[in-house]
């Protein structure tokens, strides 16, 4: 079985943030070949319909096809409490957050939540997400299961707490490392799942709690890890009063063996020179969390001085709920704004590289997702860039691919998104 997918194309060849828009490859009559669940070509359409004569032919005329958004964070569990109203980041989370999770002790209700959360993905075009869940191990079943279900490709990892949280919501040392290492053997691997260690911050592990994740990313190596860093001045204020010998935020989890290539540090927004140093040596990836970093009132991320660091992998994310968009669309848009307040404008194909190649990057699967070439697995989405009035009059203006999509970019939405093909097969709505 071989389909042919017909329409503008956008693809990269380099990192747009450091080689400029001239990295990214556009076609405006492209194809995409797929076949086993693989994209097994790219190019002209007259090209491919040649020498594919037998594919069934997907025609989309002028919509783009990319591949599909990388969410690299997210809380599923946090879906159902989004955009709640009027607090910042601690009180938000005691007000509204911990409530939430704490809900998740039903496996029924995870087992709910987890299927909303992956509808609502597919519905924006996020065909990955890399995902928090709660301190509950059957959280983490239940992500996967509905993950495997759909045939995606999908990370998480069991939330560790076991401070300053409220009852019901705390593990210990020892329950943190061993349902981790259990979940981890059930999980990493299976199908499209990787098991990701997640150790939530450091205000609510203990030393013995980092320390027992520690050993257990040293004994698997090959896993991702993912916490938060610096978000917010209080937090940062916070933690320094609880670990008072760390030079600063990102020392703690150096000092307990969090910190490497394969860490993720969600926000990373209120860095000192130090910190941005050594995230670049180890070749760490920082995840940019717009609309949550606004909505939250955490501070602005700052790309322009991130982007050109060699070696440091820098990823986008939606990180729903605080976040307030399921969209990377919305989320681009946020970028884009973020990155004005500090006075960088990225361009259309930078912003499009985070949200797919660069957050794949993040999560070290960029050989196998987030782009449009041959051997990559074929997630994929396909995009109306005139999706609402209000974008389709200002898409009639655009000269260019750059000028035609960008209105989506600011103005879209889920209206934006007319197909989605997960592992090679099209979702049906
Ligand atoms: N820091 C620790 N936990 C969280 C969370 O759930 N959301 C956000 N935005 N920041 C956090
Ligand atoms: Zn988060």
């Amino acid at each position: 079985m071989t389909d042919l997918l017909l329409g503008q194309t956008l693809a990269y060849r380099q990192n747009p943030l450091i080689e400029g828009a001239n990295a990214a490859v556009v076609d405006t009559a492209g194809g995409v070949v797929i076949e086993g669940g693989r994209i097994v070509a790219t190019g002209p359409a007259a090209d491919l319909r040649a020498a594919y004569p037998q594919a069934t032919v997907h025609d989309y005329g002028q919509h783009l096809i990319t591949a599909g958004f990388v969410d690299a964070h997210v809380h599923y569990p946090q879906t159902a409490m989004i955009a709640s109203w009027g607090k910042q980041l601690i009180d938000w989370l005691n007000t509204y957050t911990f409530p939430e999770e704490t809900r998740f002790a039903d496996p029924a209700y995870a087992d709910s939540i987890a299927a909303r959360y992956f509808d609502l993905a597919l519905a924006h075009g996020t065909t990955t997400a890399c995902s928090f869940a709660t301190i509950h191990p059957h959280s983490v079943d239940a992500f996967f299961r509905q993950a495997q279900a759909r045939g995606l490709r999908a990370l998480t990892g069991k939330t560790c707490m076991d401070r300053n949280a409220p009852d019901g919501l705390r593990d210990t040392a020892q329950s943190a490392y061993d349902d981790s290492k259990a979940l981890l053997s059930r999980w990493h691997g299976v199908d499209r799942l990787e098991y990701v260690l997640t150790p939530r911050f450091a205000p609510t592990s203990t030393p013995d709690q980092l320390r027992a994740m520690g050993t257990l990313w040293a004994e698997h190596p090959d896993c991702l890890m993912q916490t938060h860093l610096s978000e917010q001045l209080p937090e940062i204020d916070w933690v320094a009063a609880l670990f008072p010998d760390a030079r600063d935020y990102l020392d703690i989890y150096e000092a307990y063996g969090l910190l490497g290539a394969r860490g993720l540090y969600g926000h990373a927004i209120h860095l000192t020179p130090r910190e941005i140093d050594r995230l670049a040596e180890v070749g760490a990836a920082v995840v940019h969390c717009p609309t949550s970093n606004t909505f939250i009132g955490s501070g602005l991320f700052d790309m322009g001085g991130l982007m050109g660091r060699a070696g440091l992998r820098i990823g986008l994310a939606t990180d729903t709920g605080g976040g307030s968009s399921f969209s990377m669309l919305r989320t681009m848009a946020a970028a884009y704004e973020i990155a004005q307040l500090r006075g960088l404008a990225l361009h259309p194909s930078q912003l499009y590289w985070l949200a797919t190649q660069g957050s794949a990057r993040a999560l070290h699967l960029d050989h196998k997702i987030g782009n449009l070439a041959p051997g990559m697995e074929a997630d994929v989405v396909v995009l109306d860039l005139a999706s609402t009035p209000a974008i389709a009059q200002r898409h009639a203006q655009a000269s260019d691919l750059w000028e035609a999509l960008f209105p989506t970019l600011m103005m879209g939405d889920d209206r934006a998104v007319h197909a989605v093909w997960v592992n090679g097969n099209r979702l049906t709505r």
